[in-house]
């Protein structure tokens, strides 16, 4: 079985990558690296013992989209994680998301559609919910207007899906995922954040190398139990893991509909402190960490209701906390050392 997996070198792609090979699948990654890079795939061999092909070029150029799906006509689905996902950068460079994210998106699925390849798995985010007015939340939670054109791509590629599937013979698995942190258990691969470090768990392992002077934990007067803000954490490799069994249902032939979708948290919520605190008891390091203003755009509180992953997909998300905040702590250290040059 031969698997398109788009933005496999990237941070949650390369960990689908690693979990698609140890089930035997034969993965060929489509990436244009503009925000990982062309090693990963050695990192990836060196965990499985097999270097995926990597192809290097742009899904928004369609005549090379084309080409490629003519070319690997014997596709037996597409994981499609190749996507722009700064939230900040989406703001200031609003055309440039939606022609990136949607663009590769509707090139892909015309691939597809043009050799019959038939399965798609998204991957979407838990920010299609916004702040939720019910909590923890179910994939029968009503979409809120996006509150960036990043979250506004994810939620016009669904209806994309939606539509589509209705006048083809692809079928979709949308993946809703929520805070995905932590690195593969070898520390070979991991996040590889270019720059300053939007997202906490980046931020909180350079900070603790000394890359960084201090995290600034964004609000604690929240109405949350220690003020600061509320998410759901899952390690990436539970989430990449997630990716094989939604494959393999498609593959199956066990989807309820063409168009599912599927959330993908622990049904757990941590606070910032939450996080900071099983960082510093599972590493042993103190933290430097100043309390600011709220950051803008952020929401209260979100966690997940998994039941419907859990009993209808078979899966569910293994890994504590406290193994998301060892894995991401020896993946910096590592990745300094060794792959920084
Ligand atoms: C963000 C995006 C989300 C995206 C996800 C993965 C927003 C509103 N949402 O989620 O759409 O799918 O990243 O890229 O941006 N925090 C600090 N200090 C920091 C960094 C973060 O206190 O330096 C706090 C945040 O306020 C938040 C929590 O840590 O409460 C998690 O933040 P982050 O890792 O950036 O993820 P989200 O904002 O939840």
């Amino acid at each position: 079985m031969k698997i398109l997996v788009t933005g496999g070198t990237g941070y949650i792609g390369s960990h689908t990558v690693v979990e698609l090979q140890q089930q035997d699948y034969e993965v060929i990654i489509i990436d244009n690296l503009s925000n990982s890079r062309a090693e990963i795939a050695n990192q990836i061999a060196k965990i499985t013992g097999i270097k995926p092909t990597l192809e290097v070029f742009d899904l928004t150029d369609k005549q090379k989209t084309k080409a490629f799906f003519k070319k690997h006509h014997d596709l037996s689905g597409v994981i499609h994680f190749a996507a722009s996902k700064a939230v900040g950068e989406s703001v200031e460079k609003p055309l440039m998301y939606y022609a990136n994210n949607l663009g590769s998106l509707i090139n892909v699925l015309e691939g597809m559609i043009e050799n019959d390849i038939q399965n798609f798995v998204f991957s979407s985010s838990c920010t299609v919910y916004g702040q939720p007015d019910v909590l923890p939340v179910s994939e029968e939670a009503p979409i809120k207007p996006a509150e960036s054109p990043y979250g506004n791509t994810k939620q016009i590629a669904e209806e994309i899906l939606k539509d589509t599937i209705k006048v083809s013979n692809v079928k979709a698995i949308a993946l809703r995922y929520f805070n995905p942190i932590g690195a593969h258990e070898s520390a070979e691969i991991g996040e590889l954040p270019q720059g300053v470090p939007n997202n906490l768990v980046p931020y909180i392992t350079q900070t603790a190398k000394g890359i960084r002077d201090f995290l600034r934990v964004w609000g604690d007067d929240y109405n949350t139990p220690d003020g600061t803000a509320v998410r759901d954490y899952i390690h990436v490799v539970d989430l990449a893991k997630a990716h094989v069994v939604a494959i393999r249902r498609m593959l199956e032939n066990k989807m309820k509909n063409d168009f599912e979708v599927f959330n993908l948290g622990t049904g757990t919520g941590y606070s910032v402190l939450d996080v900071i605190k099983a960082f510093e008891r599972v590493t042993g390091t103190k933290l430097n960490y100043k309390v600011m203003e709220r950051r803008e755009g952020d929401i209260e509180k979100v966690w997940a209701d998994p039941t419907y992953s859990n009993t209808e997909l078979g899966w569910k998300a293994e890994k504590g906390l406290d193994v998301m905040m060892d894995s991401a702590w020896k993946w910096e250290l590592r990745y300094r050392k060794n792959l920084m040059k």
